[in-house]
C-alpha cells in the first residue's frame, strides 16, 4: 500500500499525546531532516509543551545554530540554544577510533540534553530516529548516536523516556511527512547530515584547528555542487598530508576529499557523476581559500564496500 503522510501525521499525533499526556517533553534537533520532522510533528501534537533543543557541538556546519533556531522559532516552537563546543571538544580529545569518537560524542551529548531535560523538568525525549539507524546498529555497521537501547545506553540513566515517532520510516517517506507538516523545502528537502556532524568527515583525532578547516571546505564543496542532484555531498579532511608547494617552497598539507552519493535511502550508494570542470574549480577554491590544504581528491568508492562517511 502506498505511504500516505497525511493518515501517519494523524496517527502519531495520537500516539504522542496519548504517551505523553500533560507532561512536557524535549525534541534534540540537530537541523537535519529527521530530527526537524520529528520536532514539527511532535509540535503538532503537543504545541507548547514542547521545547526544541538545539545543542551547538562546535561540529555543525556555517551558521547552523543560527538558521535552525531561526526557522524553529519562527513557527512559533519554543526553542533552546545550548552552546556547548567545549565539552564535545574536550569528550573528542585523543579518541582516533571512529567508534571511540562516537561513543565520546554521544555521552557528551546525552549528558548535555540531560541536564536541559532536568532544568525544565521534561518528562520525554522525543528523537527523530529513522528505520536505516537501527538496520545500520543492529547490523553493526556503526553505531548511530540516537540508538539508545541497541548500543547499551540506558536512557533512564539520563532521566529520559524517550519516543521515536519515525522509527519505522526511510528517508524518502520522512520527507513526505516533513513536506505535509508544511516545513520549508530548504528543511524536508534538504541533504542528511550526521548526528556527529563533521566530527564523523575528520578521520583521526577531531580538533577544533581541523573542524575549521574542513566547514570552510564543505561550504565551498556544497555551494559548487549545489546545482547537483545528489543525496549528499560534502568535503571529508584525511588524517595524512601531502606535499605540495606555497609561495615557491615545499609545504606538507592538509588533504580533502570531496564525497557525493546517489542513494535512495543511505543503505547502498553511487559516487556522482560530476562534470570535471566542476571538480577542477572546487579544487582550485579550496586551495586557494584554505592555504593549508595542499590536495583535492574524488571518492569514487559505492557503498558497500565503502561507506557513505568516513568514519
Ligand atoms: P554511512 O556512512 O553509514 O552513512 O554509509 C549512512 C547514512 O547515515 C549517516 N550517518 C550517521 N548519522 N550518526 C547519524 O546520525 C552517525 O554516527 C552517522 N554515521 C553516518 C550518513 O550521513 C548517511 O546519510
Amino acid at each position: 500500500m502506498a505511504f500516505s503522510a497525511t493518515s501517519f501525521i494523524e496517527k502519531k499525533i495520537e500516539e504522542i499525546r496519548a504517551q505523553v499526556g500533560q507532561k512536557s517533553a524535549i525534541c534534540a534537533t540537530s537541523g537535519g531532516v529527521d530530527s526537524m520532522v520529528c520536532a514539527f510533528l511532535a509540535h503538532r501534537a503537543l504545541g507548547k509543551m514542547l521545547i526544541a533543543v538545539f545543542i551547538d557541538d562546535g561540529l555543525m556546519r556555517q551558521g547552523e545554530p543560527q538558521k535552525v533556531t531561526t526557522v524553529l522559532r519562527s513557527r512559533g516552537i519554543r526553542t533552546v540554544l545550548v552552546r556547548a563546543a567545549d565539552d564535545f571538544f574536550r569528550a573528542l580529545r585523543g579518541k582516533r577510533d571512529p567508534e571511540d569518537m562516537r561513543k565520546a560524542f554521544r555521552h557528551t551529548f546525552y549528558k548535555t540534553l540531560g541536564k536541559v531535560v532536568r532544568k525544565h523538568r521534561a518528562a520525554f525525549l522525543i528523537q527523530g530516529t529513522i528505520a536505516a539507524d537501527v538496520v545500520e546498529t543492529k547490523g553493526k555497521i556503526k553505531s548511530q548516536h540516537n540508538v539508545l537501547t541497541q548500543i547499551g545506553i540506558s536512557p533512564r540513566k539520563y532521566g529520559l523516556n524517550v519516543v521515536e515517532p519515525l522509527v519505522e520510516l526511510f528517508k524518502p517517506d520522512v520527507r513526505k511527512v516533513g513536506k505535509t507538516l508544511g516545513l520549508p523545502k530548504s528543511i524536508y528537502g534538504r541533504m542528511p547530515f550526521p548526528g556527529p556532524g563533521l566530527a564523523t568527515r575528520v578521520v583521526g583525532e577531531v580538533t577544533r584547528d581541523k573542524v575549521c578547516m574542513l566547514r570552510k571546505a564543505t561550504s565551498i564543496v556544497e555551494r559548487e555542487l549545489r546545482n547537483v542532484k545528489a543525496f549528499q555531498s560534502f568535503a571529508v579532511l584525511l588524517n595524512d598530508r601531502a606535499t605540495g608547494t606555497r609561495r615557491g617552497k615545499r609545504a606538507f598539507g592538509n588533504i580533502i576529499v570531496i564525497r557525493s552519493v546517489q542513494s535512495k535511502n543511505a543503505m547502498t550508494a553511487t559516487p556522482t557523476i560530476i562534470p570535471y570542470k566542476i571538480l577542477e574549480r572546487i579544487q582550485r577554491k579550496i586551495t586557494r581559500q584554505i592555504p593549508e590544504v595542499t590536495k583535492v581528491l574524488y571518492d569514487i568508492s559505492p557503498k558497500p564496500p565503502s561507506t557513505i562517511e568516513y568514519i
